[in-house]
């Protein structure tokens, strides 16, 4: 399904408050599109003047945060819960790829640093906007995690090609994916009134991977869309694609 098509579905058009972390490029500045249907988008990015004009170019607001600073993320939680007094969907979309080395040159400090940012940082920001996501009506939680981060595939090579066209073995990113996918998990089972999936955009051309990926940043950017307009009733623990769910 064309992205354009799912943006039809949004719930509450006019009334939906929505806020996307590193979203001044990449997958998260196409998900900011949610603006084409009424969402009121924060456009979070840790660099003031780039969140500014790619807010500027989609008509969202930008928001400062840096997802590895504890003071930078509960700055940007105050200025939604004094701006709009709470947060209806929030689409942990930040991430960094860190070293691609071979497994055995990679350092726990290697790993602290993607890991900070991919799994702390979602950890950071949900541990200061899920009060503002509870004072909503029916609030939405969207993970972008990584077919890379499935344990499943991962111990299956023969399920790579069907599930995850492009594999490649990574300790740091995957790992950290895979923590992603757990964390992801936990919440949802601790708060059940909010819908909290990961999702897995897909091998997209972005910055991310040196616009090699195969896919647009439309196609990239369906699955995280579709899952950040779910309605009340929508699934919430599950790990999807765009062509359904994906093995954990
Ligand atoms: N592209 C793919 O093929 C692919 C596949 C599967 C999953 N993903 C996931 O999709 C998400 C978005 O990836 P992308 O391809 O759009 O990558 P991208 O083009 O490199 O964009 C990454 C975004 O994250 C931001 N960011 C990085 N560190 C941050 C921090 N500490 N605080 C706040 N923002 C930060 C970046 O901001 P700056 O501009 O300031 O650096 C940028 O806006 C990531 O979680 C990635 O793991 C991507």
């Amino acid at each position: 399904m064309h992205f354009l098509a799912v943006l039809g579905r949004a719930r509450f058009p006019g009334m939906t408050t929505t806020l996307i972390t590193g979203a001044n490029r990449g997958l998260g500045l196409e998900t900011a599109r949610l603006v084409e249907v009424g969402h009121t988008v924060y456009l979070g990015a840790r660099d003031a003047r780039r969140g500014e004009e790619a807010a500027g170019r989609v008509g969202a607001h930008p928001l400062l945060i840096d997802v590895t600073g504890d003071a930078s993320v509960q700055a940007a939680a105050k200025l939604v819960r004094d701006q709009v007094g709470h947060l209806d969907v929030l689409v942990n979309n930040a991430g960094i790829i860190g070293p691609v080395r071979p497994a055995g040159q990679i350092t726990a400090a290697d790993m602290l640093t993607v890991y900070d940012t991919n799994v702390f940082g979602v950890v950071r920001v949900m541990h200061a906007f899920l009060p503002l996501l509870q004072a909503g009506p029916a609030p939405v939680v969207v993970n972008v995690s990584s077919g890379l981060g499935s344990l499943a595939v991962t111990a299956d090579p023969e399920s790579h090609a069907s599930v995850v066209p492009v594999w490649v073995p990574g300790l740091a990113y995957n790992s950290g994916k895979a923590a992603l996918n757990m964390v992801t998990a936990q919440y949802a089972r601790a708060y059940p009134a909010v819908r909290i999936n990961a999702v897995d955009p897909g091998h997209t051309a972005t910055d991310f991977n040196g616009h090699t990926g195969a896919q647009s940043v439309e196609e990239g950017a369906e699955i995280i869309v579709r899952m950040a307009v779910l309605g009340p009733d929508g699934p919430t623990g599950g790990f999807f694609a765009a062509g359904g769910p994906v093995p954990w």
